[in-house]
């Protein structure tokens, strides 16, 4: 039996909506598995620059130095959107990912027969669709040298630089190499290597790890303008896919419609030792927010993926996730996936069906 401490971090707009659900089903696996989960609730994003005027106050850090766990929902939102202001909801999230080290950032993205005419593209394409999406995270463009400069005529220059280092790029590769030996062993690396120096050095770091370390995978290098159409039309084809940070912002956001929501998506932010970060890869939905519509299940499949990757507690992952797909399978649907026309569940009671399967 386990005994963990959890920090949840709801954030701003549907961030808490969905991470109320995400701890009632730890809450559930708990009971159910003889665990015991303690959970501490912390401030992030714009509602902490309210409250302390900092989107990541230092006791939240401390906390989440401390726990086991850290399941996050998502921040910001338009009152924090003035491009003047000092600071924003995401710099919290941001630092938060620095500070903790938190490097890769695991999304998968799966289809189930289920939910094949939930997404927008044809089933025959989507069909058989099963990629594991390894991001960077703490590198590249988001964190380059970034500067906002008056010029004498009155007009501004800003600045965002992409940066990488061979450190930086061979241990996500080699966190992404190791997941596809452990699926069906094919690994590609997104680029944009023909034109910028920072992609051709990822592209030379990405190829030599996996020559030297790796060198029965099947491997191969996409640009990052052609995997944003491969995606959409040869999906079934990829299996790992590395690629840096903005890059993989953007196109696990277009790979959410694959399964046919962003509602759908979870994800892992893991470093080389300390805790993980687990987040629905969406935002704060500021359109939905309040209205109690929102898809849990992101945040809950998050929780899923924090019982397996911080707590080594795979059964009890693998019964959300079987839990997830019952009541999907069942055709139960959030306003996100349902059809016109179509009766939808809200979050809570989306959140009590998972409960009830994975209690039945
Ligand atoms: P978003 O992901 O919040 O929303 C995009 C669209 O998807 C919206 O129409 C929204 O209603 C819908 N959507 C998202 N999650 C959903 C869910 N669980 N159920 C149903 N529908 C859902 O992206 P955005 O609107 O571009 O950004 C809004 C704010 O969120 C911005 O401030 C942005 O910076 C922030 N953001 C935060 C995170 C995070 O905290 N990890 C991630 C992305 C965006
Ligand atoms: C995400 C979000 C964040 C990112 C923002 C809010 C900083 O879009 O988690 O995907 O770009 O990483
Ligand atoms: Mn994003």
């Amino acid at each position: 039996n386990v005994n963990a401490k959890i920090v949840l971090l709801p954030g701003d707009g549907i961030g808490p909506e969905v991470t109320e659900e995400g701890r009632k089903i730890l809450v559930e696996v708990a009971e159910k598995f003889g665990h015991k989960f303690e959970f501490e609730s912390h401030p992030i994003g714009g509602n902490a620059i309210d409250d302390f005027g900092d989107p990541l106050p230092e006791a939240t850090l401390n906390a989440c130095r401390n726990a086991d766990g850290i399941l996050l929902g998502a921040v910001g939102g338009p009152k924090w959107d003035d491009p003047t202001a000092k600071t924003r909801p995401e710099a919290g999230l941001l630092k938060i990912r620095k500070e903790l080290g938190l490097f890769a950032n695991l999304r998968p993205i799966t289809t189930h027969e289920f939910l094949l005419d939930s997404s927008p593209l044809r089933r025959e394409i989507v069909e058989g669709t099963d990629i594991f999406f390894v991001r960077e995270l703490t590198g590249g463009i988001y964190f380059g040298d970034s500067n906002l400069e008056q010029n004498a005529d009155g007009s501004e220059t800003a600045t965002s630089t992409m940066v990488y280092s061979t450190h930086e790029i061979e241990r996500v590769v080699r966190v992404a190499a190791k997941a596809a030996q452990g699926r069906s062993g094919h690994l590609t690396s997104v680029d944009k290597a023909n034109v910028l120096e920072a992609s051709r050095l990822w592209r030379k770091v990405a190829e030599r790890v996996v020559r030297e370390e790796f060198p029965d995978l099947k491997y191969d290098v996409v640009l990052v303008d052609a995997m944003a159409m491969h995606l959409i039309s040869r999906p079934s084809t990829f299996d790992v896919v590395v690629t840096g940070n903005m890059f993989g912002d953007i196109l696990t956001d277009e790979g959410s419609m694959l399964p046919g929501s962003m509602g759908l998506l979870p994800s892992a932010s893991l470093g080389s030792d300390g805790p993980g970060l687990y987040e629905p890869i969406h935002g704060s939905a500021p359109d939905i927010a309040g209205l109690g519509i929102a898809n849990p299940l992101a945040t809950i499949l998050a929780a899923a993926m924090l019982l397996r990757h911080s707590l080594n507690l795979d059964d009890e992952a693998k019964a959300i996730e079987a839990a997830v797909d019952a009541v999907l399978s069942a055709g139960h649907r959030t306003k996100d996936l349902a059809k016109d026309g179509e009766v939808s569940l809200g979050t809570i009671e989306m959140g009590q069906k998972v409960i009830e399967a994975l209690n039945s």
